[in-house]
């Protein structure tokens, strides 16, 4: 073993949405000011978490894999800590500990604060029989095992927003700031309401005063995240003067925020949208469906005719703006008919680009309450999956091979695939791959949409001496 005095060293490893990539960056700052030091790889930690999604059966199938994977490393080392945190953590809690004697913990999203006290008391373990050390963070609960006990932390907490935590984030120019946590909806497919529980959400002016300190050390693109991100609300400060406030901190060029729901795209917000420069011209606005009683039985509290207003509400004052969506193809009960008026929702707003989903049931929720003859059969939901994606690809091809000769500014995100060009994204979020070096990650450039692959472009540098600071 290498001498005792050193640092435990602890490995995050993060699968899921920005969320929860924002919660690995969580993890690691709790971690680390908690004396741990933070590794690239499982094979050099004494803590590995594993931070995973439950949003889909696929998703939840997939990181069971990666689990099980690093129960090998284990076997190597066995004082290795394995632990599982997340929305599954959350949602399989202690069913996992029993399935999986080889981990050592679960934690759900609300437990992160007490990591290092719950690792802690990993550490020390308690032999059978042995007193159980002190308690502190609430809710954990312990479970017997030969090799010192497993724990379970999977309470929600009501008022846990992480308020004064700092996150450790990676080097770069773009940073994401969760602004609130849980959500208040109660779509009837989705688990999320049930793994990390009702809307919180953080005072304005602290999230302020994050940004400005992320401006200091050289961030200059923001995005704000939430689950229903536009609903945020702190005393009287709402989502759109939040928005206004991140988007006028000095260094600050491009403000994003993830994911809206559409009833909170307000007048009030696409202004703030409009005059803000540093508010970006894209957005992701989850339709999910396209037939009004789809939307019903999906309880999104919307029609497609109110949709497509606040569609023409964003077009209108931010022109050009891109737009993306998400959509569940063969939630229990669409009928072939009403799958059409999703194709047909997307051949009207003509969407720049589709996260497209088979409905997967989520135990627990409840659309999968519906009667079992309502369930579409894999088949069909397989074909109705491919029919979107060729519709929303073919439009999405359409719409970028439109674009190609403009010129757009672009801030350079990291290496293209092949060697000796990077890679940008436009204010757009378009992504344009070019001829350069990765040292200039960070930099702003102005960069000629020169081709097309349908989803992503190939360009070249509109050389600085063409163009003037102003522009870029
Ligand atoms: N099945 C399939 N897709 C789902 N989503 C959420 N829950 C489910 C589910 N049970 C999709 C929605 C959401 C995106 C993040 O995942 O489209 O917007
Ligand atoms: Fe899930 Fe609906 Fe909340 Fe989004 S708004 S997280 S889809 S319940």
């Amino acid at each position: 073993m290498t001498p005792t005095s050193r640092n435990k060293r602890a490995y995050v490893e993060t699968y899921g949405c920005q969320m929860n990539i924002s919660d690995g960056e969580l993890m690691e700052g709790v971690l680390e000011r908690g004396g741990y030091e933070i590794v690239g790889t499982p094979e050099d930690a004494d803590v590995v978490l594993v931070n995973t999604c439950a949003i889909r059966e696929h998703a939840e199938k997939r990181v069971l894999g990666r689990v099980s994977q690093l129960n090998g490393l284990k076997r190597e080392r066995p004082g290795l800590v394995i632990g599982v945190t997340g929305c599954m953590a959350q949602r399989l809690g202690e069913t996992l500990l029993e399935q999986a004697p080889y981990v050592d913990l679960v934690m759900g999203p609300d437990g992160y604060r007490g990591l290092p006290e719950v690792l802690q008391r990993l550490e020390k373990g308690t032999s059978p029989g042995a007193p159980a050390a002190p308690r502190s963070t609430v809710g954990i609960v312990e479970r017997p095992r030969k090799r010192g006990p497993q724990l379970a932390v999977l309470q929600l907490d009501v008022d846990e927003n992480y308020q004064g935590l700092e996150q450790r984030r990676a080097e770069g120019p773009s940073a994401w700031v969760p602004i609130q946590r849980g959500c208040d909806h109660r779509c009837t497919y989705c688990i999320v309401p049930y793994v990390r529980g009702g809307e919180k959400n953080r005072d304005a002016s602290e999230i302020l005063t994050e940004v400005r300190l992320l401006a200091e050390q050289g961030v200059s693109e923001i995005t704000l995240l939430g689950q229903t991100v536009n609903s945020y609300v702190w005393e009287d400060v709402g989502f759109p003067e939040l928005l206004k406030g991140v988007a006028r901190v000095d260094g600050i060029q491009r403000v994003r925020y993830t994911s809206p729901h559409p009833n909170d795209v307000t007048e009030a917000l696409v202004e703030v949208m409009a005059e803000e420069e540093a508010v970006c011209e894209h957005l992701h606005l989850p339709a999910q469906a396209g037939n009004n009683r789809t939307l019903k039985r999906m309880l999104r509290r919307y029609t497609v005719e109110s949709l497509l207003e606040k569609v023409d509400l964003l077009r209108s004052a931010v022109p050009g703006i891109a737009l993306s969506t998400d959509i569940i193809v063969a939630f229990p009960g669409e009928t072939d008919e009403e799958f059409r008026d999703t194709l047909q929702l997307m051949r009207t707003v003509r969407f720049d680009e589709a996260y497209t989903y088979k409905y997967s049931p989520r135990e627990g929720t409840p659309a999968t309450r519906l009667p079992a003859e309502h369930f579409v059969d894999s088949d069909e939901a397989q074909e109705r999956l491919e029919e979107l994606i060729d519709v929303s690809r073919a439009i999405q091809a359409e719409i970028n091979r439109s674009e190609v000769g403009r010129v757009e500014g672009v801030l350079i995100e990291g290496a293209g695939r092949d060697e000796g060009q990077i890679r940008g994204r436009t204010r757009r979020n378009k992504v344009v791959v070019f001829d350069g070096t990765v040292d200039r990650v960070g930099q702003y450039t102005q960069t000629i949409l020169e081709r097309t692959t349908g989803a992503t472009f190939a360009g070249s540098e509109v050389r600085a001496a063409a163009a003037t600071p102003a522009s870029v």
